[in-house]
């Protein structure tokens, strides 16, 4: 069962988040929090949950801290004993066993599927996940499980989708395709960010792939696509006519943290779902809510 053997996932990480700037200048925008977590840390989390072992992140400068965060910090955890946190520190312990961790470089933005392709030394002929950490999505089961189990059952590649209003169809890659199963697509093409006009469905691709490392010979004869820049997208659409792509409906919420206001709603969601910190939150929303009232 191919499911059971999914060991790596990539991450492309190299993105100089300036939608966050000026919070953003000096350190990646997937190190801000997310409640106690960094925002990669859930990415993280879902590939370690849905069976990888080895975690790949495609990165670039800047980005020195994401490899600080999935390391020991020796001088930190001495601190921590000393002081008698053993459970704190213990946390800490456990974010670095939580996979093996590599790290390559993108030295220039030239888009997604570039970033795919310098993760290829990484990992080598095997089947990958790849997660665009922006996007923490709460499930009951992985949404990269998710898509495994799909892969164990059909084989091919597989891309997770969201139905989304046709006015968004420009801001992801749209799949036309049947439904061969329950929430199951065989995809038949991809086109990168359509205009709502030109869209030939309203499925989206969203940041979670389980893909054929067949896509590398694709995505190195790669053009420029839209934006100038090498798109996955047009990689999987060459990848169409030589293996099946399906696409899955997943099962789960998206919090989109890759924008301030959806960063902003990704905070407020996860606090009131914390039962030590719903009350909290609905304390200030009421009083800040309510100050100014009747002025
Ligand atoms: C990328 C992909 C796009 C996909 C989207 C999901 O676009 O190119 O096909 O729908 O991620 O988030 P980006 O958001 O990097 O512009």
């Amino acid at each position: 069962m191919v499911g059971a053997s999914l060991q790596k996932c990539l991450f492309p990480v190299a993105g100089l988040g300036t939608r966050f700037l000026p919070a953003t200048k000096d350190i990646p925008k997937e190190m801000l929090p997310l409640l106690d977590r960094p925002i990669i840390h859930y990415g993280v989390d879902e590939a370690v949950t849905s069976g990888c072992r080895d975690i790949v992140f495609v990165t670039g400068r800047s980005k020195r801290s994401i490899e600080d965060y999935f390391d020991r910090s020796l001088e930190l955890e001495h601190l921590l004993e000393r002081r008698g946190q053993k459970e704190v520190r213990d946390d800490l312990v456990r974010i670095s066993e939580m996979a093996n961790f590599a790290y390559v470089r993108q030295s220039e933005p030239l888009g997604l599927g570039h970033a795919v392709l310098c993760g290829e030394p990484c990992v080598n002929d095997s089947y990958f996940g790849l997660i665009l950490p922006d996007d923490v999505i709460l499930a009951e089961k992985p949404v990269l499980g998710q898509l495994a189990e799909v892969h164990a059952a059909l084989g091919g590649s597989v891309l997770a989708l969201e139905k989304v209003p046709w006015e968004e169809t420009s801001r992801y890659g749209i799949i036309e395709g049947s439904e061969c199963a329950d929430g199951i697509f065989r995809i038949s093409n991809l086109v990168e960010k359509p205009a709502s006009g030109e869209a030939p469905s309203r499925y989206a691709i969203i940041g979670r792939y389980l893909l054929s490392p067949t896509v590398f010979r694709h995505l190195r004869s790669a053009k420029a696509g839209v934006g100038g820049e090498i798109q996955l997208t047009d990689a999987l659409r060459e990848l169409l006519a030589e293996e099946p792509v399906f696409g899955l409906l997943y099962k789960g919420e998206r919090l989109d943290c890759g924008t301030k206001k959806g960063w902003l709603k990704a905070t407020v969601t996860m606090a009131l779902r914390d039962p030590e910190l719903k009350d909290f939150v609905m304390d200030i929303v009421r009083k800040e809510g309510s100050d100014g009232e009747g002025d």
